[in-house]
């Protein structure tokens, strides 16, 4: 298995960010790259703030917390990777981009790094296909919010190898995350079961007319869920989950798969849940 002494994160959105935070918390020097150095710093402002909240709340010591900060340099060039042993992607949820991506890191990194894509729905596969290793490209999924959603899956792709598969499970659990092991199907594991279920919980939005509170309250209460569907969709971007839902539709084939209007309707208004303000609740 290879020691993973740098790793590369493209992509510091929220999902990018998180996985960077996680990075440096785990004492691993982390170059992050995004388009501009304004969204860097924006990404770096929001692993400050969190890593300072946990010194606030007595989950982190304040050396700890500086020695993390430290940990990561910006970038907004590709290479930078060049000395990284695993890159993990969090770029837009889009197939083109994403191949070109893999196909400049596959010119810049060395043979024995290990690139990782987080995409959600699409193919690891396809993606793996751009470069001319892909017996070193896996899935290294993560949950939003990433530093604090335990689970991370750990996807082989049809031609995946052994050891870059287990160097990226050991850099989850490295990382704190609890990694399962899972094959490049649509939707892998929890997305698979996630997506149609949160579709169906919205179409009973209109089937039942209850209110999206109202909903909430009783997949928290009557299910055990840790926050009600509506304010999950909202957390994770009606976009995001709309895209998912497409994207799985297209490979299955399931009616359940497909995005419920209602959810297409509020993209399209960009009422797209947290980041933009508003969604099924309001933000400030
Ligand atoms: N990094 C570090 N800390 C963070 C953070 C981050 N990115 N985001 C929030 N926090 C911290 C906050 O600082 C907050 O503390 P503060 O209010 O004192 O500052 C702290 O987390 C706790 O926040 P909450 O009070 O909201 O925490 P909860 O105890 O309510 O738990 C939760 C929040 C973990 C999000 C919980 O509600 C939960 O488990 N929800 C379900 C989320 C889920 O299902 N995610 C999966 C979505 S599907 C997906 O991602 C797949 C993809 O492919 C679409």
């Amino acid at each position: 298995m290879l020691e993973v002494k740098k790793v590369g994160v493209v992509g510091l959105g929220a999902m990018g960010a998180g996985i960077a935070q996680l990075c440096v918390e785990a004492g691993v020097e982390t170059v992050g790259r995004e388009v501009t150095a304004e969204l860097g710093e924006q990404a770096r402002d929001r692993i400050s703030h969190f890593l300072t909240r946990k010194v606030e709340k007595g989950q982190l010591k304040q050396s700890a917390r500086d020695e993390a900060v430290a940990q990561l340099t910006l970038t907004t060039e590709f290479d930078a990777f060049a000395g990284c042993d695993l890159v993990i992607e969090a770029i837009v949820e889009e197939l083109e981009p994403k191949r070109e991506l893999f196909a400049a890191l596959d010119r810049i990194c060395g043979p024995e790094a290990v690139l990782a894509t987080n995409t959600s729905a699409l193919s690891v596969t396809e993606i793996a296909a751009a470069t001319t290793k892909p017996e070193r490209v896996v899935g290294m999924h993560f949950f939003n919010p990433a530093p604090l959603m335990p689970l991370v899956e750990i996807v082989r792709a049809e031609l995946t190898a052994d050891e870059p598969f287990e160097t990226a499970y050991a850099f989850g659990e490295r990382i704190g995350k609890t990694p399962i092991r899972c094959y490049d199907t649509p939707g892998f594991v929890v997305n698979r079961v996630l997506i149609p279920l949160l579709n169906d919980c919205i179409r009973v939005l209109d089937e039942s007319r209850v209110t999206p509170e109202d909903l909430d309250t009783g997949m928290k209460n009557g299910a055990g869920w840790p926050m009600g569907p509506c304010a999950l969709v909202d957390l994770v971007g009606i976009d995001v989950h709309v895209h998912a839902s497409e994207a799985l539709y297209e490979k299955t084939r399931e009616p359940r798969m497909a995005p419920p209007p209602r959810l297409v309707a509020m993209r399209n208004a960009g009422l797209l849940g947290r980041k933009s303000g508003r969604g099924f609740y309001s933000y400030d």
